[in-house]
C-alpha cells in the first residue's frame, strides 16, 4: 500500500494549503455537542501551522438544502480556535473574490475556515467548475476527510484534477488501520447492527470470506430472522433488503458463519421482558438483543484476534434498549486490552464506547460510518484516488 503523505512536501512556508476536513459534528443551537472529529484533525493542522503554511480549511456540515445559519461552520471555527490555542479566521464566502481576499490576509502559520461547502450546489455534483474555483484559492490540496471519501464531491474528488493532492495524517491513519482488516489476525469476528441492510450488503459479502463469525443485531438482524421465516411480530425490518437477505442466508458458507439473536428484549404492556426470538406475539417487537444473545456474542468476541464492529444492536436512541450494545462495547474494549485488534465505526457504536469511557481501549475508532463500510467492502473511494494505492 502506498499513501501520498503530505509530509513528503519540501516547502510549506507561505504556501496556501487547502485542507478538506470532516467537521460534520453534532451542533445544537450553535453549541457543538461532540468534537471527536475536530480533535482528530488537529495533528495535520498543527503541523502545517508549525511549518509556516497558510491553512485554509474546508468541510461540509449536515445535508443543507440551501444556505442556512443552522448549517454554518462558524461554531466550528470558534471551537477550533480554542483547541488550537490560536485564532481560526472564518469566511462565509467559500469561493470567489471575497474568499480570495480573506486568504490573502493570512500570515504564515495562520488558519482560515471557509463556510459549509455544501452551501454550493456544485459540491455534491462533483462539479469541475467548483473544483477549479476551489483550486484557484490554494497551492496544494490535502484530503483529511476520510469520512466523506466515499462521496463523489467537488472538494473530495474533482479538486484533485487541479491541484497537487496529498493525504492528511488522519486519512493516512484511517487507511492504515482499516486496511489491517484485509489481512486480519484470525479468528476475525465481525459485528454488524443498525437498521439499513442495503448499506451493509457489500460489507457482509466481502467479509464473509475472511470472517470466522458475523454477529448480527438491530433491524438488520430482524430482517435476517424474517428471511429465515421466523415470525418476529411487528419488529422493524428493512423490506428492501429482505430478498437479498433470503438469498444470502441460503448460501452454505453463510449458515455456519452468521450468528443471529436467540433472544430479545420486547415491550409487553409497557414492561421490558426477555423472549426467545421465535416466541413473539404479533403485537410485539424486538428492541434489543437479550441476555443469552449478549453472552453468545461476547463469547465470540473473547475468541477473536480481530474485531470489526459497525452499528448498534438495538434501539440505541432509547435508553431502555442500550444494554445489548453496551455489553458488546464492554467486551470489545476488554478484548482490545488483551491483544485483540479492534476497529469500530458508526455514530451510535462510537457513542456506546464513549458512554463506557472505553474508547481509549479500542485499537482504531474510525471517524467514518458510511466511509468505513465502503472501504472495508472494497468499494471505489473517490476521495482516495490519486493519493492512496492499496
Ligand atoms: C459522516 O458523518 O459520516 C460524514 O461526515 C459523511 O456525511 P454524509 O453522509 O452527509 O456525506
Amino acid at each position: 500500500m502506498t499513501i501520498k503523505s503530505f509530509k513528503r512536501i519540501k516547502q510549506y512556508k507561505d504556501k496556501v494549503f487547502l485542507v478538506r476536513c470532516d467537521f460534520n459534528v453534532p451542533i445544537e443551537k450553535g453549541q457543538i455537542k461532540e468534537d471527536y472529529k475536530l480533535k482528530q484533525s488537529l495533528a495535520t493542522i498543527n503541523f502545517l501551522i508549525s511549518q509556516g503554511a497558510k491553512v485554509v480549511l474546508i468541510s461540509h456540515l449536515g445535508r443543507p438544502q440551501k444556505r442556512e445559519v443552522a448549517f454554518s461552520l462558524k461554531p466550528v471555527a470558534e471551537r477550533l480556535s480554542h483547541l488550537l490555542g490560536s485564532k481560526v479566521f472564518f469566511s462565509q464566502d467559500i469561493v470567489g473574490l471575497k474568499a480570495k481576499k480573506a486568504i490573502k490576509k493570512l500570515s504564515a502559520g495562520e488558519v482560515l475556515l471557509l463556510d459549509n461547502i455544501r452551501f454550493l450546489e456544485g459540491e455534491e455534483k462533483n462539479s469541475r467548475v467548483l473544483a477549479k474555483q476551489l483550486a484557484s484559492l490554494a497551492d496544494i490540496y490535502i484530503n483529511e476527510a476520510f469520512a466523506v471519501s466515499h462521496r463523489l464531491a467537488s472538494s473530495v474528488s474533482a479538486i484533485k484534477n487541479y491541484l497537487p493532492a496529498y493525504a492528511g495524517l488522519l486519512l493516512e491513519k484511517e487507511v492504515e488501520n482499516l486496511a489491517k482488516a484485509f489481512k486480519p489476525k484470525k479468528p476475525l469476528v465481525v459485528i454488524v447492527g443498525g437498521a439499513k441492510v442495503k448499506s451493509k450488503i457489500k460489507l457482509l459479502e466481502k467479509l464473509l470470506k475472511s470472517a470466522d463469525s458475523i454477529c448480527l443485531g438491530g433491524a438488520l438482524a430482524n430482517t435476517f430472522l424474517a428471511a429465515c421465516g421466523i415470525n418476529i411480530g411487528k419488529s422493524l425490518i428493512d423490506e428492501e433488503g429482505l430478498v437479498w437477505a433470503k438469498n444470502f442466508i441460503s448460501k452454505k458458507t453463510v449458515e455456519k458463519k452468521i450468528v443471529l439473536p436467540l433472544d430479545a428484549l420486547v415491550l409487553s404492556q409497557g414492561k421490558k421482558i426477555v423472549k426467545k426470538v421465535d416466541k413473539l406475539k404479533k403485537t410485539e417487537a424486538i428492541l434489543d438483543i437479550g441476555p443469552e444473545t449478549m453472552s453468545v456474542f461476547c463469547k465470540q468476541i473473547k475468541l477473536a484476534k480481530t474485531v470489526i464492529w459497525n452499528g448498534p444492536l438495538g434501539k440505541f436512541e432509547d435508553k431502555r434498549f442500550q444494554q445489548g450494545t453496551l455489553s458488546v462495547a464492554r467486551q470489545v474494549a476488554i478484548s482490545s486490552t488483551k491483544n485483540t485488534f479492534s476497529v469500530v465505526g458508526g455514530g451510535e457504536t462510537v457513542e456506546a464506547l464513549a458512554e463506557l469511557k472505553a474508547s481509549k481501549n479500542i485499537s482504531w475508532i474510525s471517524t467514518g460510518g458510511g466511509a468505513m463500510l465502503s472501504f472495508l467492502a472494497g468499494e471505489k473511494m473517490p476521495g482516495l484516488e490519486k493519493i492512496v494505492k492499496l
